[in-house]
């Protein structure tokens, strides 16, 4: 019972892996349209992978009685920052991009409907001031933490 538990939990933290590794700089308009489109379809299951991954540790943790030890509220904390690290980025970098190329968009007051795009040198520049692979570096290296922590259980 209790591999299945961590065999689900190691499921969702793939499923949850595979959206951050969405990331990429685009340069024509139908192609970012695009990827910002297959980001938004891929939410979804990011949030459930996310939960599947969350849950399952969880439970995990209290059945192995893990919380006991440090590593596993280490894990929590990264991953809460993680995640608020994202949104964070998504906000700062991907809503203005997603506004210009004419996509709906969100921001601090919701949903907000598509508007007619912007000019292509507005376009480059909201795009050059992205840095999707310093994300993908960043990401990566928080869950090599993680991982790291879940193998070894250093403390
Ligand atoms: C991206 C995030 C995460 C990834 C990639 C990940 C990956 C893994 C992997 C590969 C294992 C199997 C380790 C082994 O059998 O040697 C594991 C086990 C486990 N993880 Fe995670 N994990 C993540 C986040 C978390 C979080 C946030 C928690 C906290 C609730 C957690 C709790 C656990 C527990 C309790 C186990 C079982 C440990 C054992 O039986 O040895 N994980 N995780």
């Amino acid at each position: 019972m209790y591999r299945w538990i961590v065999f689900l939990h190691v499921l969702g933290a793939l499923g949850f892996l595979w959206h951050t590794a969405l990331r990429r700089r685009e340069k024509a308009l139908d192609r970012i349209r695009a990827m910002l489109d297959l980001s938004n379809a891929a939410l979804p299951i990011a949030y459930s992978s996310m939960a599947l991954m969350l849950g399952a540790g969880i439970i995990a943790g209290i059945m192995g009685n893990w919380f006991s030890q440090g590593w596993i509220w280490a894990a929590l904390v990264v991953i809460v920052v993680m995640w608020f690290g994202m949104h964070y980025y998504a906000y700062r970098y991907y809503t203005p991009i997603r506004k210009a190329v004419g996509l709906p968009y969100r921001d601090l007051g919701g949903d907000q409907p598509a508007q007619p795009p912007a000019s292509d040198s507005e376009i480059a520049a909201v795009i050059q001031a992205s840095n999707p692979l310093l994300l993908l570096g960043v990401s990566f290296g928080l869950v090599a933490v993680i991982l790291w922590l879940m193998m070894f259980k250093p403390f």
